[in-house]
């Protein structure tokens, strides 16, 4: 290997810092018991590396919170309204904009327009809340990704791509008219942050139009996708991230967003759209749900922080040092025999839990068990992505036995630095070699929707 002088180094210095709760085991096994092992129940005050999401946790600069000084909390036509408006025209492409206070938010308004009783909602794989509110709309998810995505060991660079023949047969099984839209997901979170390559986002756009149907991008994590495009994609390597995104955006009729990702905010989401009649639809909407349409449940200081994220995060350097220390931890691992989800993907790492741990049965919640192992070794906290999140078949009421079983270690960006990164791997690989002593749980509580989030198991 040649010398590299500057690797993925972060492209930043730390100015303001956070002390972080080092925790005994013992204090440990008390905290994970009265979670019911179920790290979204820790306190974060007992967590010393929190890597449960990179959901709001991202560390803002100096830019955003000057900006956050910058707030025009007018409950109409704030002056950060405009200006989101403008970078999201900018960057995303989408001629209209409906601010909501986080992703969901978006995906209730646009499920709610688009869905009627009895359509099909094709897309890459399911995403947790998207697929929750097209099923409370009415909806049947379709999952039309490609069987690649389902095994954790293939090399194929772009795991987030759609099956053609898979969306084709769906179309002709119950006719476009029955297909609400298309959702595709950019990068896709549960297959382990994995990219759609554009080549395949065009054949996705030709097919559709041909049918007449609408494609709505779930734009969460599309600047990492642009990244992992620019990389792996050719024809790409000399365009920046900002002319790849609007490529992406441009296959699509709307996004839904989660600013809380890409764009480098604590809070945020919007909806952005192309079509007049839907954005009339949903500003209409926004009012009953979020808020104004010009703020839909965020303050201007909000706004404005997003906005200024939509520039900062675009940036090269920047992606280059997040998704840089991923595959620094991913490398890590795979060096040292842990089982993990490959390609390494964009926003996380992710644990193959039955390969962790193949004496345990998926009833046994492997993936839940090995978080809850992961925290009482360390204080790390990581999420379940798993039998647990994927939750019951509506019609039937059975679990759903997802083919992955997983356990993401997610990376807040700008958060954590290289040493904490050593101590995950040094913990994982620590959990690895205790494998054999563990026995899984049993579920004791399990709620309604979304169970993952507030589920309570005991120790088998
Ligand atoms: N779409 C994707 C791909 C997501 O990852 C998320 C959130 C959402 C939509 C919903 O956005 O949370 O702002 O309402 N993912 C978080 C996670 C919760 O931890 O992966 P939200």
């Amino acid at each position: 290997m040649p010398f590299q002088r500057r690797s993925w180094a972060e492209p930043f210095k730390i100015k303001v810092v956070e002390p972080l709760t080092m925790t005994t085991r013992e204090e440990r096994e008390k905290h994970i018991t009265e979670a019911g092992y179920n790290t979204f129940l820790l306190k974060s005050k007992d967590v010393y590396i929190d890597l449960l999401t990179d959901s709001g946790t991202n560390a803002m600069s100096d830019n955003q919170w000057a900006g956050m000084m910058m707030g025009d909390e007018a409950y109409a036509g704030s002056v950060n309204y405009y200006h989101l408006e403008e970078k999201v025209q900018e960057f995303y492409g989408y001629k209209f904009l409906v601010p909501t206070h986080q992703g969901r938010g978006a995906e209730h308004i646009i499920s709610k327009i688009l869905i009627k009783p009895g359509d099909y909602v094709p897309g890459n794989m399911y995403f947790t809340t998207t697929r929750l509110h097209q099923e409370l709309n009415g909806g049947k998810f379709v999952d039309i990704i490609i069987d690649e995505a389902h095994d954790s060991q293939n090399l194929h660079p772009f795991k987030g791509n759609v099956d053609l023949q898979k969306l084709e047969n769906l179309i002709t099984k119950v006719g476009g008219k029955k297909i609400a839209y298309v959702t595709i997901g950019a990068t896709v979170n549960m297959a382990g942050g994995q990219p759609i390559s554009m080549e395949n986002l065009r054949q996705v756009r030709a097919l559709t139009s041909k049918h007449g149907i609408k494609v709505v991008l779930d734009a969460t994590r599309a600047m990492e996708n642009a990244y992992f495009i620019k990389r792996r994609e050719k024809g790409y390597e000399n365009k920046s991230i900002k002319e790849i995104l609007l490529e992406i955006c441009s296959y699509s009729d709307a996004a839904t967003m989660s600013g809380k990702k890409d764009l480098l905010v604590n809070i945020g989401g919007f909806l952005a759209l192309n079509d007049n009649d839907v954005f009339e639809e949903a500003r209409n909407m926004v009012v009953v749900y979020e808020g104004l349409h010009t703020y839909g449940g965020l303050a201007g200081r909000d706004m404005e922080a997003m906005a200024r994220g939509i520039v900062e995060a675009c940036q090269v350097d920047h992606l280059q040092a997040r998704i840089g220390q991923i595959e620094y931890v991913g490398n890590r691992l795979i060096e040292l025999g842990i089982p993990i989800v490959r390609p390494i993907g964009g926003h996380a790492i992710f644990l193959d839990a039955k390969q962790f741990y193949p004496h345990l049965e998926q009833l046994k919640f492997p993936a839940q068990t090995l978080a809850a192992e992961l925290y009482l070794d360390s204080g790390i906290r990581s999420m379940e992505r798993g039998i647990v999140s994927a939750g019951r078949n509506k019609e039937t009421g059975d679990h759903y036995y997802p083919k992955l079983e997983l356990v993401r270690l997610t990376f807040p960006r700008r958060v954590y630095t290289q040493a904490h990164c050593d101590v995950t791997v040094e913990s994982v690989y620590e959990v690895f070699q205790n494998r054999n002593n563990v026995r899984g749980l049993k579920m004791v509580y399990e709620p309604k929707y979304l169970r993952f989030f507030q589920a309570r198991f005991d120790k088998l």
